[in-house]
């Protein structure tokens, strides 16, 4: 398995990252066994994922007391990224929130701490001169932004220049932070841990058409605003969606390369990205998302795959937000 070192840290991690939201079920997910997710969790491992990201908001905490009774004996072998929520990025709150997650994880430090959210309520010095504090205090050993567009980043960056990450949307279907947050990104060499990266199993081929994505799945502006749980307010691009799915599936099928796998290898081969984050929810999906990192696409091949994916990627333009018109992630 490929690796990195993030900048400003010593933390080594691989260019694929377990990601552990769905493995608590509930809210998108619907039903989950804990058994196939403590064994997903156990086989990622296995399989030579040693990075692992998770967050206070999935399952308020579940999922990091997951990682902890599934891997917490092999804490010094593996990298954890968790975040906390918005709400807490005032100096005091992040210094508690931070402890909290330390208790989550059952560990005496946080590998990497990120900022789920920007906050515009909370002026961002004030958060960020929290993270660096809790760096020099040994209490976390880097951290990171998450959903940080242009300005929230810049802004970030004026108090403190140590950001060893920013983890945003980014997948054949969702190509927004091409625009400009990627190329910023770039330029001050903070690595992109790209999240959704099979966008949430769409690009498993999994559906053929909208009407098959269950209404939790369809919260994404791909999908009308009609549907139940949307929160956008935009007619959607699901003829555009579907069309570059069909087209992504035909050249799987041309390449005999599984169409996530395919979706994948485009995905790390993309310049800025330091680690494609997905996520499984039990050991076969590991193991298939695993075998992608042997998948190497030719410089021809990634440019078909652009090609087909770009009508979608203008239509759906530069607002990185994949749930919200009004947003701040440009
Ligand atoms: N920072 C943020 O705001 C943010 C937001 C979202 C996610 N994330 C992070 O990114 C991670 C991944 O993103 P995501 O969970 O949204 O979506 P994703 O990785 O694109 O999709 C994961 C889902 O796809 C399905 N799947 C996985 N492997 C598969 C395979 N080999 N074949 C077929 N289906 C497969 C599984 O669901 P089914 O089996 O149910 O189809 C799985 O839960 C999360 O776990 C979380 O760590 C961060």
């Amino acid at each position: 398995m490929q690796t990195i070192t993030l900048p400003h840290s010593d933390l080594t991690i691989t260019r694929m990252t377990f990601g552990a939201w769905a493995i608590v079920g509930g809210f998108n997910w619907g039903h989950q066994e804990e058994k196939d997710s403590l064994a997903a969790l156990q086989e990622a491992y296995e399989q030579g994922i040693t990075f692992f990201d998770t967050a206070q908001a999935y399952g308020n905490g579940a999922s990091e007391q997951m990682i902890h009774q599934a891997l917490g004996d092999v804490y010094d072998k593996i990298v954890i990224a968790t975040k906390i929520v918005p709400d807490d990025f005032g100096y005091e709150d992040v210094k508690r929130a931070c402890e909290a997650r330390i208790q989550a994880l059952q560990s005496d430090h946080l590998d990497l701490l990120q900022l789920h959210w920007p906050n515009p309520d909370i002026p961002v010095e004030e958060t960020m001169r929290a993270l660096v504090d809790l760096k020099q205090e040994g209490k976390i050993r880097a951290f990171g932004v998450s959903n940080f567009g242009k300005q929230d980043l810049t802004e970030a960056l004026e108090v403190t220049k140590e950001i060893s990450s920013n983890q945003l949307p980014y997948n054949l279907l969702w190509r927004a932070i091409e625009f400009d947050i990627l190329p910023l990104c770039e330029k001050h060499q903070i690595p992109v841990l790209s999240y959704s990266s099979i966008m949430q199993g769409l690009l498993a081929g999994k559906f053929s058409n909208p009407q098959e994505v269950p209404d939790d799945r369809a919260r994404s502006r791909h999908f009308s605003s009609e549907r139940s749980q949307a929160r956008h307010s935009e007619g959607g691009q699901e003829t555009l969606t579907f069309e570059a799915i069909a087209q992504i599936k035909q050249i799987a099928e041309r390449e005999d390369i599984p169409m996530a796998s395919l979706s994948m290898a485009w995905l790390i081969a993309q310049p800025g990205m330091g680690s494609i984050i997905v996520g499984a929810r039990n050991p076969q999906q590991v193991r298939d998302n695993v075998a992608a990192m042997q998948v190497s696409l030719s410089d021809q091949l990634v440019e078909e795959l652009n090609e087909v994916t770009r009508p979608l990627k203008e239509a759906l333009g530069s607002n990185a937000d994949m749930w919200q018109s009004d947003s701040r992630i440009h």
